[in-house]
């Protein structure tokens, strides 16, 4: 139930609390993959856990303040793909995503963003979509240059990972400048 099509195969569908020990293999197969830039991926190691971040996850949607929805291929959960808080007096929100390492090289995340960011404009009729991704994370910055962001501005020493501070990177793109992404598409 509650899942959008993006192409024969590949859905998106917002987490319920079955899909919480299906969710947690992913994480426990790609915990040292994940947590080079996501550190909740260590902490992540109980089903309860992730019951309860899907819990807290749709208590967001139910207050029209995002969601968090999973990726799935072939009717296999590959990874996420989430709407943070939103900003609705100006309008904005920001958005998150990881996969499965056996799932990266595909276009999977680029075709999940496509999707999220067409309901974002079209259905939340929000103006600005954020993403942010560590200076040294290539892989997660290619997408939103790949579909037309622009570079805002580097948020200095950002993120603390395994005691290091990390820069950020902030991408924006505005609704009056996807028209000619293609991202009606999907
Ligand atoms: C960030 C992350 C989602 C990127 O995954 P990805 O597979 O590179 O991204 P996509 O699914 O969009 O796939 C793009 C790749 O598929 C290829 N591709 C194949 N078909 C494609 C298509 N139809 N459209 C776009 N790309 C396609 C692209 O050429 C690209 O390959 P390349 O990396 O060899 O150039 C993934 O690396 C990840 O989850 N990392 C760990 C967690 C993380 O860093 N999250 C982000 C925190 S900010």
């Amino acid at each position: 139930m509650f899942k959008h099509i993006i192409e024969p195969g590949l859905h998106l569908q917002i987490l319920e609390k079955r899909h919480a020990q299906e969710v947690l293999n992913m994480i426990e197969k790609n915990r040292s993959y994940l947590a080079e830039w996501l550190p909740w991926a260590e902490t992540t190691t109980k089903v309860e856990h992730m019951e309860g971040f899907i819990e807290t996850e749709l208590h967001r949607f139910a207050k029209n303040n995002g969601f968090t929805s999973g990726i799935f291929i072939e009717n296999q959960f590959c990874g996420c793909i989430g709407i943070h808080p939103i900003n609705w007096n100006d309008r904005h929100v920001s958005i998150g995503y990881w996969l499965g390492e056996d799932f990266q090289g595909k276009g999977i995340m680029t075709k999940a963003n496509k999707a999220i960011h067409n309901y974002i404009f079209d259905e939340l009729d929000l103006n600005k979509i954020h993403i942010q991704a560590c200076a040294g994370n290539v892989k997660s910055q290619t997408i939103p240059q790949r579909l037309g962001f622009t570079q805002e501005g580097i948020l200095r020493q950002y993120q603390l990972l395994n005691g290091v501070y990390h820069d950020h990177f902030v991408y924006g793109l505005l609704k009056e400048e996807r028209t000619n992404l293609g991202l009606e598409e999907s």
